[in-house]
């Protein structure tokens, strides 16, 4: 088969966690299938039940997110929502595979959109992919794309019209406490810039004290699920069921 010659973005989920529940899964039920040699192989069963339930709802998860899917929908909510100046600056933090900065980029045809990643550990995204993806967009003049850690953003503050965020705030483990990804990204917004941020806030796992975004943002978050309606797995709470919106402006200075 030729290899694809399009824009590759890739799912929220990572093979590298599908995979091993998938080969569980799979040697499962093999051990079932030999149930004709001892009735002791149906205990197979068990983890088969556990595993294949876990293998199905990640493998819907990616199937719904996939190509053409709710992934790319929700990118596309953000980049034609938010408001951004003729000319303005805009900035991705956790861009992944620069999906959201080439949408942004296309929504804002003057704009010149920034994305910053980590681009660590497991995740199957890298810079090249983005710049990649930007060229074959036909939007590589105006984005660029920085390795740079959400915690510690080196821009001065003040730098934006416009920041950005998707499912990336509360991948930041550098911060014991996710909301300060939020705050580091508020640094870099100018007074009267906008956020739109979309991540887990509703989680009291990653977020256990709402109270503190609100006075951060002064921004009340939205359910995902209140601006498009998602369809199984996407709305369960370990998937998407918990993901929240907080947009606003970031107050002028006092003089
Ligand atoms: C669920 S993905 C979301 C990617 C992208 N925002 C999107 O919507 O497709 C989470 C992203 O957070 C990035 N990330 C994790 N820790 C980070 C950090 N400390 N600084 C910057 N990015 C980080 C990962 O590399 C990954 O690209």
């Amino acid at each position: 088969m030729a290899p694809s010659t399009g824009p590759r973005y890739r799912t929220w989920v990572r093979i590298s966690r599908l995979a091993p529940f998938a080969v569980v899964s799979v040697v499962s039920l093999a051990g079932c299938l030999l149930a004709f040699l001892s009735p002791w192989f149906l205990l197979f069963l068990v983890p088969l039940g556990i595993f294949g339930y876990i293998t199905l709802i990640l493998g819907l998860t990616v199937y719904r997110l996939g190509p053409g899917g709710y992934q790319r929908r929700i990118h596309e909510l953000i980049a034609t929502t938010v408001p951004l100046p003729p000319g303005g600056r805009a900035l991705d933090v956790g861009c992944g595979s620069g999906s959201l900065v080439v949408k942004i980029a296309k929504a804002h045809p003057t704009a010149s959109v920034t994305g910053v990643d980590s681009w660590g550990g497991s995740w199957e995204y890298s810079r090249d992919q983005c710049l990649r993806n930007a060229r074959l967009e036909g939007a590589g003049e105006r984005v660029s794309f920085e390795k740079q850690n959400g915690a510690a953003l080196t821009f001065p503050g003040d730098t934006f019209d416009a920041v950005v965020s998707c499912m990336t705030f509360h991948e930041i483990k550098e911060n014991p406490d996710r909301a300060d990804g939020v705050a580091e990204a508020l640094r870099v917004l100018c007074p009267g810039g906008a956020f739109y941020f979309l991540d887990l806030f509703g989680d009291p796992a990653f977020y256990p004290a709402p109270g503190k975004l609100r006075a951060l943002t002064g921004a009340e978050p939205r359910p995902l699920t209140d601006l498009m309606p998602l369809p199984f797995p996407l709305r369960h709470p370990k998937v998407l069921g918990h993901a929240m919106l907080l947009a606003g402006t970031k107050p002028g200075r006092v003089a």
